[in-house]
């Protein structure tokens, strides 16, 4: 990786993303690629070149490579799961239109790339605890089945055409940074935002329902270590499981309260959300990705409430 371009820079994953690669590689080397509407500011606009690059407009993909010389390409344009439902056409035509662009861009211009997938692309028929590495892939949401197709097509474009594409199925990802939107597990962000302000939390997924989720850092790591990685030991291209620790409401309730005894939680149950949770695994089998490239986790539920509750504290108060 030299020269890289981020599609999504503004987003959750991008906006870290994109300031932990400048820092790693030098910020003229890393491209902030955003939509209008959702323009960098601060920091990721100062720290290095942007361009605006909408994953559905492949000449706008093609220009920032060519003029940026860019040989990777992180493609984080995406709706989350829950918006994805009440938008399921736009989310074909980014999760899956935007792809096809990506892929063919970097076929003609002989990029890498990384798309992520999630734990999204297992369905109700996929084992839910330590759901392994490969197994039955039916989700019956249209986040999953773009998640799915996503993998399928990027393996389709390294076998066929030798795009060297590598991904990763995230977990649910928690920061004190970007706020996801629209997504099912963002309940295990907004959580720290109420405990933190003092607020009763009304939390959308009932008791009793486990997802695997992952601190932003981990997931960092996991996106830029997979690239970096040689690939001789790769099995798996699209997409490893990766997974750090997984946990129902009232488990990142109760660790929550460890540091703010005083946070009150009470169950609101979005039925669309508690739905698509049900359908997606308890916990995530990594071993292929710990075997294959090296993925190891650094936080455990404990760590990243502390780091969460220190860090909003100083944002929020
Ligand atoms: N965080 C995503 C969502 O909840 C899952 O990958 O939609």
């Amino acid at each position: 990786m030299k020269n890289v371009l981020i599609i999504g820079s503004t987003g959750q994953i991008g906006s870290e993303l994109t300031m932990k690669l400048r820092g790693i590689y030098g910020g003229g080397n890393i491209v902030a690629g955003y939509i209008r509407g959702a323009e960098p500011k601060g920091e990721l606009l100062e720290s290095g070149p942007s361009a605006v690059v909408d994953v559905t407009d492949a000449a706008q993909i093609s220009e920032a490579v060519r003029k940026y010389k860019v040989d990777t390409i992180y493609n984080l344009a995406a709706l989350l799961s829950a918006v994805a439902e009440s938008k399921p056409q736009l989310a074909w035509k980014i999760g899956m239109g935007g792809l096809f662009n990506v892929l063919e861009v970097a076929r003609e211009c002989g990029c890498a790339v990384f798309t992520p997938s999630s734990i999204g692309s297992f369905g109700d028929d996929s084992p839910k605890d330590k759901t392994p590495q490969d197994t039955f892939r039916n989700p019956h949401t249209m986040y999953g089945v773009t998640k799915v197709s996503g993998e399928l097509l990027s393996d389709y474009y390294f076998y066929r055409f030798g795009v060297d594409t590598r991904s990763v199925r995230f977990p649910g990802l928690i920061s004190y940074v970007t706020l996801p939107g629209g997504g099912t597990t963002d309940y295990a962000v907004d959580i720290y935002y109420s405990a933190v302000r003092g607020e009763t939390f009304e939390c959308p997924i009932a008791a009793g329902t486990f997802m695997d989720m992952m601190y932003m850092p981990d997931a960092l790591r996991a996106a830029i270590e997979i690239m970096e990685a040689e690939p001789s030991k790769f099995k798996h291209r699209n997409s490893f499981n990766i997974a750090a620790m997984s946990f129902d409401p009232e488990i990142i309730y109760a660790a929550i309260r460890k540091y703010i005894p005083d946070f009150n939680m009470v169950y609101k149950v979005d039925s669309l959300r508690q739905k698509i949770a049900e359908s997606w695994p308890n916990s995530l089998d990594d071993t292929c990705a710990r075997e294959e490239w090296g993925w190891k986790p650094e936080y455990d539920l404990d760590a990243m409430t502390r780091d969460m509750i220190a860090r909003l504290r100083e944002r929020l108060q």
